[in-house]
């Protein structure tokens, strides 16, 4: 049938349009301009940037951009200033480069659900040097969450990705391997926001970031190296799968260079992500007692005061749902960004152009009432038990992003964090260190909570 086609709705430009929609971003709080222009244009609009960006809000649209006959993932600008760290390894690279290819085919299987079992005892290791500390520390000791979130978050992708202890727990300063990190994060989003020429004026800032990847790359290629000079064994994670195995279409390897990309791409994904959600969740269970006492209940239930095995993990349905609750309110990656392979329409009237770019803003997907109803703001678990989280809408809940470029980590944090939250509920009972305290928001390359502190009082009877 015939189209009628429609203009997508776009904010005034300023300044003559000389400006375009550049005054209506926050620099140092990127993703709050998309939520306020969301609220304001949405559920579909285009922003002039430095080039045309069409955002969507609605799970209608976002199942639409994620049919991969008509989208696909290319990297956004700012995960392509992240190159100079990971370059063509999972995250940051385009779907024309053939190591993506390779590597996803080898990695698949590591990260399955075999391959992540494997991993249950050093990620308890790690775990309970976490509650350990926070044991020795006592009652009264404020704990910076998203700080010890991060280091067990780092410390359990160095143990189970490659078998090395950044040992994050017995160090008052954070390795700095993080803190390299952190800047280099930090330093490719301010990058990210600015125009080319801008760039070229920022040359001592771009001295530090190349200095901090390349200290970066040489820890990496140490731990390659180490593992490479050690006598053979049977230990099998990802670095081995990586060194030892070839693509069974290609018959190709992986070369060192892409290993260290892949190294640098695993810790970048995966420990602010996985220590951002951990903080999100219990700051929604400390500022909703009854849903704690439901998660103590089955914890002490399943767990009880036993040693946590890998068969009590699946039973944990309630902590299971707290996780994918947290993820949809506050979930630490935004925007996911697709790329149209043809010329296409939205909502069957809003042409996009083949190479244009759609984001989603994943918050307002996250609340969007057709899906969620009214209590959308609500933290409710109880929506995604029973059968109820498989029966949603398809592409509503987004928080490991879609198709082939979804993340790979996924089981590998959710066994990570259900392992956590089991031995914290199994030890301790968590308060809000200031009981008044009102969610702050950071942002660097994810959204994480800001000054959020928790106190542990150990549990009578739990040793
Ligand atoms: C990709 C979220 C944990 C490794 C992604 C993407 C999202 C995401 C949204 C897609 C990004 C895009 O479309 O541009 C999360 C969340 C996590 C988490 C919410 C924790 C709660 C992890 C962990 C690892 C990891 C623990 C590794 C051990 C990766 C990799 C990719 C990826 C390698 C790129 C996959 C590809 O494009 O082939 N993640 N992630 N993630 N994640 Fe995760």
């Amino acid at each position: 049938h015939e189209i009628k086609e429609e203009p997508i709705p776009q904010p005034p430009t300023h300044l003559f349009g000389l400006l375009g929609n550049f005054p209506d971003m926050d620099p140092s709080f990127p993703v709050r301009g998309f939520w306020k222009l969301t609220e304001l244009y949405g559920p579909i609009y285009k922003l002039a940037l430095d080039k045309e960006q069409v955002v969507i809000a609605t799970q209608q649209y976002m199942h639409e951009i994620c049919d991969p006959d008509r989208f696909e993932k290319i990297p956004p600008r700012a995960q392509q200033e992240i190159r100079a760290l990971t370059g063509d390894g999972l995250f940051t690279a385009f779907p024309t480069e053939q190591n993506w290819h390779v590597a996803h085919r080898m990695l698949i299987p590591a990260f399955g659900p075999l391959g992540i079992r494997k991993m249950f005892d050093e990620m308890l290791d790690i775990t309970s040097q976490m509650v350990l500390r926070w044991d020795r520390y006592g009652p009264n000791h404020r704990i910076n969450s998203s700080d010890d979130f991060t280091r067990l978050a780092f410390d359990t992708i160095g143990l189970c990705a490659f078998g090395y202890r950044f040992n994050e727990f017995y160090t008052d300063e954070a390795h700095p391997f993080a803190k390299q990190m952190g800047n280099v994060l930090k330093l490719s989003g301010a990058r990210s926001s600015r125009t080319n020429l801008e760039n070229r004026l920022h040359r001592a800032e771009e001295q530090e970031r190349q200095s901090d990847v390349k200290k970066m790359h040489d820890l990496c290629r140490e731990v390659v190296q180490a593992r490479k000079s050690q006598p053979p064994t049977d230990r099998k994670d990802l670095l081995s799968v990586m060194l030892d195995s070839v693509d069974r279409e290609t018959g190709a390897g992986l070369s060192e260079e892409n290993i260290i990309y892949q190294l640098a791409t695993f810790l970048v994904a995966g420990h602010e992500t996985t220590s951002a959600t951990l903080s999100f969740m219990w700051y929604n269970l400390l500022k909703n007692p009854e849903k704690f006492q439901k998660i103590q209940k089955e914890v002490d239930e399943v767990v009880g005061d036993r040693v946590l095995t890998i068969d009590m993990l699946s039973k944990l349905h309630y902590v299971d749902a707290c996780i994918k609750e947290t993820l949809r309110l506050s979930s630490p990656i935004a925007l996911i960004d697709k790329t149209a392979k043809q010329d296409t329409y939205l909502g069957g009237k809003y042409f996009i152009k083949k190479g244009q770019s759609v984001k989603a803003d994943i918050k307002a997907l996250h609340h969007d009432p057709a899906v969620w109803g009214d209590n959308h703001d609500e933290f409710e678990p109880e929506r995604m038990l029973d059968g109820k989280f498989q029966a949603l809408p398809p592409d509503s809940w987004k928080p490991f992003g879609d198709g082939v470029r979804a993340c790979i980590g996924r089981g590998f944090a959710e066994q990570e964090m259900l392992i956590n939250t089991a031995l914290i509920l199994q030890r301790f009972q968590p308060e809000l260190a200031d009981p008044g305290y009102v969610l702050e928001l950071h942002s660097t390359l994810t959204i994480k909570p800001g000054n959020f502190f928790m106190k542990m009082r150990r549990r009578p009877g739990r040793s």
